[in-house]
């Protein structure tokens, strides 16, 4: 195991490539990654093996993964400072998941939260790859030996499996993983739905208009954010238990535009919602346009998106060589390969 203090630290987070990212991925989520890859060794996976746990179109799939990258890489995700890769190009992961499946109890499989979720909302098509998922995630990290992982409030529960998991192995095989450190984000970070202020901006929102996507047209932006529901009053104030709404948008408008809260709050005294509104699209169209611009443009050219997913595999297969060689070893399997 590396033991040199100076060492950067590895942190490794994945996302499954299903849709579109909306602005509370970016301000929660790939923000923060964008800030790690400046003084850490990063692996950002895109886990196609995830996505196949539930029902499922391939030619999706392979349109989200290319999706997805391009996404990520508009946002700031820099290639030359980290290895983003497709989880399946790197051979390994599922062979650690299998070993880690037999050292793993079925029932603390079967008291997984998004597992019961996801087991009422598939109920007639279920398949046990959905009960393993966990294992799987656990073997995404420990392959990397990752020191930190960033995720989000609902992915805990299976950093805890991760790190019993890499417990039990190291206390039965001999020390081999370092037991990796979740990094979730403050609720600070939370940013609400634009048409219920009262619950979370997601993807699977009923009412699209209240969710924000990274790749949304300048029209559609200002149609979304002219819309938002708002409250009876007419103060321009922070108040997250009486004006949820105002409240979110001027959440947004700091965070994309740097000013405070207070600074806001000053500047449209005496002015209405709809000049407020206004200000706010000003500030997301101006943040998001050069998001969209550079999007279109990755997107469109498959091939320099192969050889960055390449390149990312390339790296994260190397890393995860070094440990599965340790692993394989220490579980009993012989290696009659030539050499
Ligand atoms: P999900 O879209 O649920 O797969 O979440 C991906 C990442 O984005 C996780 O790290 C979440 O915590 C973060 N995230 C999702 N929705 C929001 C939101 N509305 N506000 C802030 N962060 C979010
Ligand atoms: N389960 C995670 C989610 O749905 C995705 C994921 C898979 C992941 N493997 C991981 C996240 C490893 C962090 C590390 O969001």
């Amino acid at each position: 195991m590396d033991n040199d203090a100076q060492r950067k630290k590895v942190v490794l987070t994945c996302v499954q490539p299903t849709g579109k990212l909306h602005l509370g991925n970016y301000l929660g989520a790939v923000k923060n990654w964008i800030a790690y890859q400046e003084s850490c060794e990063c692996y950002f996976g895109i886990v196609d093996m995830h996505a196949i746990t539930i029902p499922y179109v391939p030619a999706d799939l392979r349109k989200n993964v290319y999706s997805l990258a391009a996404q990520y890489m508009a946002c700031g995700i820099d290639p030359s400072k980290c290895n983003m890769f497709v989880q399946s190009n790197v051979v390994g992961h599922a062979d650690l998941a299998w070993i880690l499946g037999c050292i793993c109890p079925l029932g603390q499989l079967e008291r997984m939260t998004q597992y019961k979720d996801k087991a009422r909302k598939h109920a007639n098509n279920l398949c046990s790859g959905l009960l393993y998922y966990p294992v799987l995630m656990a073997a995404d990290i420990l392959i990397y030996n990752a020191d930190i992982v960033p995720v989000g409030e609902d992915q805990k529960q299976h950093i805890e499996i991760t790190r019993d998991l890499a417990q039990k192995f190291n206390r039965t095989y001999s020390d081999t993983f370092v037991l990796p450190e979740p990094y979730i984000p403050k609720t600070g970070a939370r940013i609400m739905s634009l048409q219920s202020p009262d619950s979370k901006m997601s993807k699977s929102d009923p009412n699209q208009n209240g969710t924000i996507y990274i790749t949304d047209d300048a029209d559609t932006l200002r149609k979304k954010i002219m819309s938002a529901v708002t409250d009876s009053d007419t103060a321009v104030r922070y108040d997250e238990a009486n004006k949820p709404g105002i409240s979110n948008l001027m959440n947004i408008m700091s965070s994309l535009g740097g000013m405070g809260i207070s600074d806001i709050e000053d500047s449209f005294a005496g002015k209405n919602y709809g000049e407020f509104k206004k200000a706010v699209a000003d500030v997301v169209v101006e943040a998001l346009s050069p998001v969209r611009e550079r999007y279109d443009a990755l997107v469109a050219d498959k091939d320099a998106l192969n050889k960055v997913l390449s390149d990312g595999a390339a790296a994260a297969q190397r890393r995860a060589d070094r440990i599965m060689s340790k692993v394989r070893r220490k579980v009993g399997f012989v290696d009659t390969r030539a050499k």
